[in-house]
């Protein structure tokens, strides 16, 4: 994606390095950060300066190949940073399969590779997923033109969190569609969950959408029924962290509220991922290990004050605060999942045709 009439990737190899822009400092401040150590990876992870599932894949994969050229070699220390690297947020499976793709590859091979093959190979994994999101947008354009075609007025489309060029790597997966239309000059209008306690929605997928020109709305999380209720909203879409066999999706807490309340009002939800977001061998939304962040994402807000991140508090430390940063959106409720292959109506399909073989 372009910014300021250069073209990015959110993140990206430079040998034996790591380059991110840095999605913690954004809008406010274009940031590109390196990282050269396995702490330094988990430091960005953790603190969302690299974030969104097939993100977390593809950095998964950098930072195992990265591990294995800082240990020159040595398969037990790699071995003990690839578990550090998965464990550093648990609800995404990209993170575990991005990792998994490249330890694999050490592991199995005959004798130990050099770097430059673990890096390409990496680099060949972000290539796969960056495809599969440029696909997800091809897929995910028919629904948008199909809309577009009974209403001819602008379309109105949901969405929460952000799922686009900086959660992907390039193209996102919700956002993808979107870009595509947009560019066919199908009028569109998004309206922008602005996600609470870190909006993703209003810092990141606003952020996006002004880049490419789009017109957007952001709204508070809780205006999204009332705007589904009266039959605003034509379209949601949404990204996933990890879709499992019975079809729940886990996502950005918030999105089972929009998709019951679509669910209700008869407005079609779709979910957008890449095959490398499905898990098979979990078998309902209940069995996934969602993260508990720290409360203190709820007390306080975020901005920007004279060119320096500042936090002030909400409300006094003294009060209780929760903070679930996923949730299960059951099967029932999801009208269809926009994959690289095609748009399927349930997984059970998904898992017959590319289950065993990807
Ligand atoms: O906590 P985050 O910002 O990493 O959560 C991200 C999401 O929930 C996204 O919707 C999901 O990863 C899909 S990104 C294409």
């Amino acid at each position: 994606m372009k910014f300021k009439e250069k073209e990015y990737l959110s993140v990206w190899l430079e040998k034996p390095y790591i380059k991110i822009i840095n999605q913690a400092l954004l809008p406010f401040k274009f940031q590109i950060k390196t990282l050269k150590t396995i702490n330094e990876v988990i430091y960005s992870i953790k603190n969302l300066e690299v974030r969104g599932a097939p993100a977390l894949g593809i950095i998964g994969a950098f930072s195992v190949a990265l591990s294995y050229y800082l240990n020159n070699k040595n398969l037990k220390k790699t071995y003990f940073d690839y578990s550090k690297i998965t464990q550093s947020r648990p609800t995404a499976i990209n993170l575990k399969v991005g990792a998994h793709y490249i330890f694999s590859y050490i592991n199995n091979s005959k004798q130990l590779p050099n770097f430059n093959d673990v890096f390409e190979k990496a680099i060949n994994f972000q290539e796969k997923e960056i495809n599969a999101c440029k696909k997800i947008g091809d897929n995910g354009f028919n629904l948008i033109k199909e809309i577009y075609e009974n209403k001819r007025k602008t379309v109105n489309i949901l969405v929460h969190c952000n799922a686009g060029w900086l959660a992907c790597g390039n193209y996102g997966t919700a956002l993808a569609p979107i870009y595509l239309a947009n560019k066919k000059q199908i009028p569109i209008h998004v309206f922008v969950d602005e996600t609470r306690p870190l909006n993703q929605g209003s810092r990141l997928t606003a952020w996006e959408l002004h880049n490419e020109k789009i017109n957007f709305s952001i709204i508070p999380d809780n205006n999204a029924g009332f705007l589904i209720s009266k039959k605003i909203i034509d379209l949601i879409l949404v990204g996933a962290d990890r879709i499992v066999k019975n079809g729940d999706v886990i996502n950005k807490i918030g999105t089972y509220m929009v998709a019951l309340s679509a669910y209700h009002n008869n407005v079609p939800f779709y979910v957008a991922a890449p095959l490398s977001t499905f898990d098979f061998n979990t078998n309902c939304g209940d069995d996934v290990t969602i993260e508990i962040r720290n409360s203190i994402e709820v007390r306080k807000i975020s901005g920007f004050y004279k060119n320096k991140k500042i936090s002030i508090s909400i409300f006094p430390s003294t009060y209780n605060a929760y903070n679930a940063a996923f949730d299960i959106t059951p099967a029932k409720f999801i009208n269809g999942y926009i994959t690289e292959k095609n748009i399927y109506r349930h997984v059970s399909k998904i898992l017959k045709d590319y289950g065993k073989s990807e």
